[in-house]
């Protein structure tokens, strides 16, 4: 008799514990991440259990997982990314007033399914020495499918979700047809076929491969702060970042993101993690390490990121239509020759 109450005990005590807790499923993450987690614990007596991997093989695990997944959070990169995941029915509305209060709604999912963690622009860099004041000063996307930058442009591949984010973004400002023309014009203006990743690009403009590259703004923080290698820290020094579309609706931006899962067993604990990670003290931390754009206003980016400049006007499209309007900008690249 004792031994079957000790047991219940048991069983009862490890259900406790296992409240204590939240799953967050990534694919962000820095070893680094792991004091930061710990400090969570600390305050709130939660314990964090971090889950990494790419985007797509954790999205196959949910799936796999199905109602038995212990997955309280899933965190990734891009807008097109939470989308996928907000349509597979798989996330429920935030409902913590903190976030909903410190997040812009164009920044969040259509029923906040998702909200924003982070910011990055989808930028310009080019080669000083072979691009002229002139020709940047007031540069457009739009303007990257003139003739005038024949064989002078570089950007990954059209099966990346930053460029099918960008494309759909200029959809929604332009309209379909506008966009494909404008499309088939830049593809023209290859320097060569797509290849590599957002850093190739900022590597190929200098070492005067290409004149101009399309790359997210985080990678040029990255490559100065010197932790990827020397190499990497002088090709950063002989680009230039510029930000365009700056006389009309801003430069595209695009999220770092987080949901809490429909099943999720600690949906407090979730919106409560949420609420840390937007915190003004939380947001420094991670903007110093990813070098991305905070969403908390008042705080600083990292400073190889600051240095850009601090005032520049983002486009405010909310980012939920790049999710929307992916489809469309897949098949208008694919129509278009963009590898
Ligand atoms: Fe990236």
């Amino acid at each position: 008799m004792m031994k079957i109450q000790l047991i219940l005990l048991v069983a009862l005590f490890g259900q406790i514990v296992t409240t204590d807790e939240v799953n967050v499923y990534t694919s962000r993450h820095y070893d680094s991440d792991n004091a930061l987690y710990e400090e969570f614990t600390e305050d709130t007596g939660i314990k964090v259990n971090i889950i990494s991997g790419k985007g797509s093989a954790l999205l196959q695990r949910l799936k796999a997982e199905g109602s038995n997944s212990p997955a309280d959070i899933f965190f990734t990169v891009d807008a097109g990314n939470l989308w996928k995941i907000q349509k597979e029915n798989l996330l429920q509305s935030i409902k913590s007033e903190k976030v909903l209060n410190v997040v812009p709604a164009n920044l969040r999912g259509p029923n906040n399914e998702w909200t924003a963690v982070a910011k990055r622009a989808r930028v310009v860099f080019y080669n000083p020495q072979t691009v002229k004041e002139t020709e940047i000063m007031d540069l457009n996307y739009e303007d990257l499918a003139n003739s005038e930058w024949k064989n002078r442009i570089v950007i990954r591949s059209s099966t990346n979700m930053y460029n099918q984010s960008l494309v759909a973004s200029l959809i929604a400002n332009n309209g379909e047809m506008k966009t494909e023309r404008w499309a088939k014009g830049l593809v023209k203006n290859f320097a060569r076929k797509p290849q590599g990743n957002d850093r190739s690009q900022i590597i190929a403009v200098a070492n005067g491969e290409a004149d101009l590259a399309i790359a997210n703004s985080y990678y040029i923080g990255i490559m100065l702060s010197g932790s990827a290698g020397i190499e990497q820290l002088e090709a950063a020094k002989k680009v230039k970042m510029y930000f365009p579309n700056q006389r009309n609706r801003g430069v595209h931006v695009n999220i770092s993101g987080a949901g809490i899962l429909k099943n999720s067993p600690n949906v407090e604990n979730a919106n409560l993690f949420l609420e840390f990670l937007l915190s003004k003290r939380v947001q420094k931390y991670m903007v110093d390490k990813s070098y991305e754009y905070p969403i908390v206003e008042g705080v600083l980016p990292s400073k190889e990121i600051a240095g850009f400049g601090l005032n520049f006007i983002e486009d405010q499209t909310s980012v939920k239509q790049f999710g929307e309007l992916n489809p469309s900008a897949v098949r208008l690249m694919d129509r278009s020759g963009w590898k």
